[in-house]
């Protein structure tokens, strides 16, 4: 009941507000009172060049950083766990085709280390796509859904979807920014700057929604008339 009286008043004031405006704005055009503009065209873009001439118009150089592998510095990541951004010379290196990876060449566990080289991490060799199987040809997907089954496989080999490093790890070119970025990384581990914190259970970490056991729908789920939600009919799969 409260809230219809206030509802009500709020309606009320609207109301008034409005035909006030209505009548300030004749008032206002009898006296002809002029518009200022305050902002002007110019100010408003990114641009500081002249907005209607492309001539001296010219963007930032993307410039890659030119240090050689095992002779550059790496670079903060950006977040925990974020992809590393490549800190060295990549020219000659790219595009990744099949059949030529040069970046294996230097991060494969066993030889990164006599490299000066980060090693590819466990995540690159583990499978964390969904079991499937093949019937008579045809694709067929293996995991039942409502059972919260989970398909994680570690490999001896460097995961497919791993493969086009470029993907995901990039270099990274140093411009003049138009926009300064104030992003401040909060890490949760004491070295996330530098390393990942992403390897044993971490793997698994949040993918078991019901931890200790597999999930079902439940008769009470199915039969959860109360829900706001709706009801889950035809649910059960
Ligand atoms: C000649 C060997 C060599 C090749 C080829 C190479 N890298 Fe590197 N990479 C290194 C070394 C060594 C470092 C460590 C920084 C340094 O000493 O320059 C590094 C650092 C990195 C890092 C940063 C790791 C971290 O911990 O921050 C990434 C990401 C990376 N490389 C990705 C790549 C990708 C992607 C390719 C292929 C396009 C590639 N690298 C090719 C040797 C190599
Ligand atoms: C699908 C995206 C993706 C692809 C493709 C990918 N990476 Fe990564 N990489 C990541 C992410 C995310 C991390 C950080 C989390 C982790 O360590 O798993 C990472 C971490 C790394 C690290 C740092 C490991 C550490 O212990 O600090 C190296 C080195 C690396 N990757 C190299 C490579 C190389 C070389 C390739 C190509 C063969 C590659 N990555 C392909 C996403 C990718």
């Amino acid at each position: 009941m409260k809230t219809m009286i206030k509802i009500s008043v709020g309606l009320v004031t609207a109301t008034l507000l409005m035909t006030g405006c209505v009548g300030d704005t004749n008032a206002k055009s009898s006296s002809k009172t002029e518009v200022v503009q305050t902002i002007s065209e110019e100010s408003l873009g990114l641009r500081k060049t002249d907005l209607y001439s492309e001539d001296a118009t010219v963007s930032t150089k993307t410039e890659y950083r030119t240090a050689q592998a095992t002779t550059s510095s790496r670079i903060q990541r950006a977040f925990q766990d974020a992809p590393p951004m490549v800190p060295h010379d990549t020219t000659g290196m790219l595009p990744i085709k099949i059949g030529d990876n040069q970046c294996t060449g230097c991060h494969m566990p066993e030889i990164a280390t006599a490299m000066g080289a980060t090693p590819i991490p466990v995540s690159h060799f583990t499978d964390f796509r969904p079991k499937h199987k093949m019937v008579d040809g045809v694709f067929a997907k293996a995991v039942d859904n409502l059972k919260n089954e989970v398909s994680i496989k570690q490999n001896e080999q460097l995961q497919g979807a791993r493969y086009n490093c470029s993907q995901c790890h990039a270099p990274q070119s140093q411009g003049n920014l138009l926009v300064e970025n104030t992003f401040q990384p909060e890490y949760t581990s004491a070295d996330g700057a530098e390393k990942s914190s992403w390897s044993g259970t971490k793997l698994t970490e949040s993918l078991d929604t019901v931890i200790g056991g597999p999930s079902y729908v439940t008769e009470e789920d199915l039969d959860n008339s109360e829900s706001k939600a709706g009801v889950l009919e035809g649910a059960a799969h």
